[in-house]
């Protein structure tokens, strides 16, 4: 309907729970100018066909003209530390071996032998060369073939015709990035604003403080777009509503046709506003102390001081910028409120979910599991500042595999996080489960127009890259 865009609601505010926007000009520091950007996709009302999630034949679409078309995330430097280091970045039933080439140099090649067949890299491994497990067909860092025993047996194998294929493979932040594409365009077309909105935020000077793998039962799509919104918080997150700003949550898309990035930021040390106008700024504010303490076993947790010169949110942001200062040996003391404590979460199109500051520092990553349309691999690392006072660069931590029907509480080290994840676990076989049972006359997805846009630009994306 014309006109109708207008009476769209941008987020849902209460007297106790601003919007972000307005809470950035309440902030006692200098605001990133990144967190005070807003996007520019228009609201529209879409549905999405729920076989897009389970048939076979669309995983296969996206094999062939996603997953080997784009750039996406497959690890961090420092999973690779010294020259030789290699690991696995496996998508559906692509793989390739993403080998650390030189001290500050990565190359991508596809994770098969060419003799045949055998996969070549099934986990972090190092050497001065990639040796086949089978009959030890060896090759140099560099994709040179090295070795071929019994080379006398294979008279017509032309050694630079045997040079392991590789893929486009380029850095960004610590991150690693492939792309299957020989004509893709560089990877900084794909990164869009990412780089200027993570200046202040340094990606390359962290490091990876745990990694888990969590195997799902649901699309990848499925498992990912329920990390794109906070809509559904109020049902799935009930006891986070005391501190947490769900339903004015700031969403923002820029896309301008190479780059496709989208953003939300969800305010912390605030009530939700469903809990009305009389929700209790003092409880929210604790509640925050609290759930920041989760991760910091053994700190004394202050309580909000209605006396202090400082809001309650700038009460907790400069109690983590002292904690984090103190445990860091780094300088916290002109990071702003919103980047210490907020949820402020990055999407690039179609697998990286960095977020960006201090308050909930994630990555995650998003990745069909074999040729089986109905599972998915989450994985989620935290990054931490590098210590900072010349101490060495702590290593990357080893990644934890959790199986499906493993839960996130086996890992009681990441607090809350942990029960958090474990509820939106909940969540994924059931949609997985219910969506291919749908009444055929109804079977699709009905988004909301502001708060579901995310995953609205995710398919238009997903729609233009599969007609390409
Ligand atoms: S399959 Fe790799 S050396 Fe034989
Ligand atoms: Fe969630």
């Amino acid at each position: 309907m014309a006109g109708d865009e207008l009476k769209v609601v941008r987020g849902f505010s209460s007297k106790a729970s601003p919007l972000p926007q307005d809470l950035l000009k309440a902030d006692t520091r200098e605001v990133p100018a990144g967190l005070l950007a807003t996007g520019t996709y228009p609201s529209a009302d879409k549905t999405i066909a729920l076989n897009r999630y389970c048939s076979p034949e669309f995983a296969q679409l996206e094999k062939e003209k996603l997953w080997k078309k784009v750039w996406q995330f497959a690890c961090r430097e420092e999973d690779i530390p010294n020259v030789g280091d290699r690991i696995p970045y496996t998508v559906g039933d692509l793989s390739f071996m993403i080998v650390r080439s030189g001290p500050s140099s990565f190359r991508a090649f596809y994770n098969t032998c060419l003799h045949r067949g055998t996969r070549l890299c099934d986990g972090m491994s190092s050497g001065e060369s990639v040796r086949c497990p089978f009959h030890a067909w060896e090759w140099n860092l560099d994709g040179s073939l090295k070795n071929i025993p019994s080379r006398w047996d294979f008279p017509k194998v032309d050694s630079e015709k045997y040079r392991l294929p590789d893929v486009k493979c380029e850095t960004w932040g610590g991150f690693i990035f492939v792309n299957p594409d020989p004509d893709a365009a560089p990877l900084s077309k794909a990164l869009g604003v990412l780089p200027e909105h993570f200046a202040s935020f340094n990606p390359a000077e962290r490091f990876t403080a745990f990694h888990i793998r969590k195997k799902v039962r649901a699309n990848w799509k499925i498992t990912m777009e329920a990390f794109l919104e906070s809509y559904h918080v109020v049902e799935t997150h009930t006891e986070s509503l005391g501190f947490t700003g769900d339903a004015s949550t700031q969403y923002d898309v820029w896309d301008d046709g190479a780059s496709h990035i989208s953003r939300l930021i969800t305010p912390s040390a605030i009530p939700s506003p469903h809990l009305g106008d009389h929700a209790s700024v003092a409880d929210a504010v604790n509640q925050a102390f609290q759930a920041f303490a989760l991760a910091m076993p053994g700190v004394p947790v202050p309580q909000y001081d209605p006396a202090s010169r400082l809001n309650g949110r700038a009460q907790v942001a400069e109690w983590r910028r002292q904690m984090m200062g103190a445990g860091l040996g780094r300088d916290f003391s002109n990071v702003s409120d919103a980047t210490m404590i907020d949820s402020i979460q990055y999407y690039m199109f179609p697998n990286f979910c960095p977020w960006f500051g201090e308050g909930l520092p994630l990555v995650y990553q998003f990745l069909p599991h074999g040729d089986n349309p109905n599972e998915s691999i989450m994985s989620v690392r935290l990054t931490v500042p590098v210590p900072g006072g010349g101490a060495p660069r702590p290593p990357s931590a080893p990644i934890r595999e959790i199986d499906f029907d493993e839960r996130f509480d086996a890992v009681p080290e990441i607090g809350l996080l942990a029960i958090i994840f474990d509820q939106d676990m909940g969540n994924l076989p059931r949609v997985q489960a219910g969506l291919r049972g749908a009444e055929p006359g109804h079977a699709f997805a009905t988004l909301g127009r502001y708060q579901e846009q995310r995953i609205r630009h995710f398919h238009d994306v997903l729609d233009r890259t599969l007609e390409a």
